[in-house]
């Protein structure tokens, strides 16, 4: 029997490549640097705060040391053992950022994936979202997924770089200057490390919601089933 047109809502799942290896090596690279530079940034920080006001993080969540946690908080160690995890990811993280926005830009993959974006879209998908009704197709970013990532790109870059003008401000003056001086460029160091842990955050909500799309950024290719709204296409 053949069924109507219209009845025929949903095709055949079937699958689809979303992410080339080369992407997924660079994302996971990433977060392992990511991870080692904000668990010893933490650490350096409690050692050094950049900020005013008196604060520290749980030293079970810093890195730096095989010692007791207890004892590197009482011992000098503690801080010059972060340091050097800091440094050795910090080449890690910047050559990977650099490998990624390079072919990101180059193969068109910021064009095709990460564009358009606008605050109409940006605010109806993020109100939807609330409400617990986004609607989320793979192979496909939503609005609130486009700015996140353009936003902690532009909060990586911050970090970087103003990390760098923190690591060498005599060579590098200029760059401390334009981060306002050493004890201002610690400051926006530290808010650039808040905002990727921020983003972080709705990272791992969202990738919890649908963890369909982590299976795709560890093996490359997830199954779908094609959306009714379009007959299918993406
Ligand atoms: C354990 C940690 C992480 C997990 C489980 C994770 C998971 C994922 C998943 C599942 C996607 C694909 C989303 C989709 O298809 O809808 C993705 C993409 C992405 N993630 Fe993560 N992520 C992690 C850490 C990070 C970190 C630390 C950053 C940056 C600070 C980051 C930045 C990005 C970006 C920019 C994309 C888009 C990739 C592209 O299409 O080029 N992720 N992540």
């Amino acid at each position: 029997m053949t069924v109507p047109a219209q009845v025929q809502t949903t095709a055949p799942a079937r699958s689809v490549q979303l992410h080339p290896l080369s992407r997924r090596i660079m994302h996971w690279i990433n977060a392992l640097a990511m991870f080692v530079m904000i668990g010893s940034g933490w650490r350096i920080y409690n050692f050094y705060p950049a900020l005013p006001i008196h604060f520290g993080f749980p030293d079970y969540l810093t890195l730096g040391g095989d010692f007791t946690v207890t004892e590197a908080v009482s011992n000098e160690d503690g801080l010059a053992n972060a340091l050097l995890w800091h440094f050795a990811a910090m080449w890690v993280l910047v050559l990977n950022f650099l490998a990624y926005v390079i072919v990101g830009f180059v193969s068109g993959h910021f064009r095709r994936d990460f564009l358009p974006v606008s605050v109409g879209a940006f605010l109806r998908d993020f109100l939807d979202a609330l409400r617990g009704r986004l609607d989320h197709r793979l192979g496909e970013y939503n609005a609130v997924q486009r700015v996140f990532y353009w936003g902690v790109l532009a909060a990586i870059l911050v970090t970087i770089l103003s990390g760098l003008s923190i690591w060498k401000p005599v060579q590098l003056q200029w760059l401390t200057a334009l981060f306002g001086g050493y004890e201002f460029a610690r400051v926006v160091h530290f808010f650039g490390m808040a905002a990727i842990v921020g983003f972080l955050v709705v990272h791992l909500a969202l990738t919890a919601l649908v963890p369909k799309t982590l299976v795709a950024m560890v093996v490359g290719r997830a199954s779908e089933t094609p959306h009714p709204r379009n007959g299918g296409q993406r």
